[in-house]
């Protein structure tokens, strides 16, 4: 394979981009999973580092690698439920195994434990349920030889770069069309050269052409990958969270079931990511069986139910923007349309304040039925609402706005900083 020069990758890369990343920018909401030999020990998937283990400690876990039949289907068709569109597996996590029959890399699932290739039956899955497919793939590797010696000796970088390039061909030439190549922590090389990222990548790109690649390979690539955290960038990002902001592998379900999230705060982080142009991968640690951890099923099945009715205050490509026009709402925008997330239910009258362009509309997103409204200056009164807030599943009610004309910028006006030329005051 000819390989191009840096500024003619990037040139190439940003000229398809938008068609690549078209899929994605729609979906917003994705469902990772973290499973490996970590998960039979429930102590955060970084347990082996942690809690210092040798490697021949470590490997007796291979053994013990026993997803139960069909876990991969069972993660699918509760992310399909979710309202996921896509799906990242850890088909090889920081400590070296490999969830697929790889060649390079024995020390997997075929030749231990359960004897399965996970990864093949994780693509189906998620063929089957029409989702879109991610391999996560560390580049840090702690049961490789030459994991660590790669950063000062050339030798050992050569044949870490070697292995990792190898183990992610396999991954993209045998299992189809994938869509996303999720890589994480490239240690010890600190620099894109040191991991042969760009060739590599370039690599990866001519197997599979549509591909879309994370920033973690110490190239910007196609997304950032904020983590643990909303932080809105220019390009594309996509804010990966755990499931209770401790550990991405499984921790003891009965315990984490108090700090883990609600229907409701993961719609906050819905909402957040879309009002803001990015996506949510939310992840899921299953057990050591690989079974889905019994606190995630109902939030994900609730919010499942609500973007059944809501979804079109989340699906697709949107504005950014983050106006606020009451206290009780956060807002997301499409097109000529303004959606207010009612995290508490005002009663039966609410006011909007800051709302500029005329509103040709106001309806319940997920019913349709119109609201009675009044727009004088800035300000709409929406009248006759019920008392108590209409939504069935997580009791946050979308009120649809619509205009008729491209929506002009909306912002709370009663600012006194902002007072001063602020040319959207009603002229006296
Ligand atoms: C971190 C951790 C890792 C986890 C990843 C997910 O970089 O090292 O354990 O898989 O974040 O984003």
């Amino acid at each position: 394979m000819k390989l191009i020069s840096r500024p003619e990758y990037l040139a190439e890369q940003n000229r398809t981009r938008d068609a690549r990343m078209g899929w994605w920018r729609e979906a917003r909401f994705g469902m990772f999973i973290h499973f490996g030999l970590f998960s039979q020990l429930g102590r955060n998937e970084w347990a082996m580092a942690l809690e210092d283990y040798t490697v021949e400690e470590y490997e007796k876990l291979a053994d013990g690698f026993m997803p139960k039949p069909g876990a991969p289907r069972e993660w699918a068709r509760l992310a399909k439920e979710a309202g996921m569109k896509y799906m990242v597996l850890t088909t090889r996590h920081h400590e070296g195994f490999s969830l697929w029959d790889s060649k390079v890399n024995p020390y997997n699932s075929v030749n231990y434990g359960c004897k399965r290739d996970i990864v093949r039956e994780f693509v189906d899955a998620c063929r089957e349920q029409g989702l879109g497919i991610g391999f996560y793939s560390s580049l840090m590797d702690w049961h490789h030889p030459d994991g660590g010696a790669a950063a000062y000796d050339s030798q050992a970088r050569k044949r870490l770069t070697d292995y990792v390039y190898e183990l992610n061909r396999e991954l993209l030439t045998n299992y189809g069309k994938i869509d996303i190549l999720w890589y994480d922590v490239a240690r010890p090389m600190q620099t894109e050269e040191g991991w042969n990222s760009l060739e590599r990548n370039q690599q990866m790109r001519a197997l599979q052409p549509d591909i879309i690649i994370n920033n973690r390979s110490r190239m910007e690539e196609d997304f950032g990958t904020p983590e643990e955290r909303f932080e809105a960038s220019e390009g594309d990002w996509e804010s990966c969270m755990t499931f209770n902001g401790i550990s991405w592998g499984y921790l003891d379900s009965e315990q984490v079931a108090p700090y883990s999230y609600t229907a409701q705060q993961i719609m906050r982080m819905l909402c957040r990511v879309t009002a803001n142009g990015g996506n949510l991968l939310l992840n899921i640690g299953p057990d050591r069986e690989g079974r889905i951890p019994a606190e995630a099923f109902e939030p994900l099945r609730t919010i499942g139910r609500w973007l059944g009715e809501n979804g079109e205050a989340v699906y697709g490509k949107r504005e950014r923007g983050w106006h606020t026009v009451n206290g009780l709402c956060s807002n997301t925008r499409k097109d000529n349309a303004l959606y207010l997330w009612f995290w508490l239910w005002p009663g039966s009258e609410a006011t909007l304040g800051g709302i500029v362009s005329k509103v040709s509309g106001a309806s319940f997103l997920s019913t349709g039925r119109p609201i009675e409204f009044v727009q004088d200056g800035h300000r709409v009164y929406l009248k006759n609402m019920p008392a108590k807030g209409p939504d069935a599943h997580a009791n946050v009610c979308v009120i649809k706005l619509t205009f008729d004309e491209p929506m002009e910028v909306i912002r709370g006006s009663y600012r006194p900083a902002l007072h001063q030329g602020f040319e959207y005051m009603p002229k006296a």
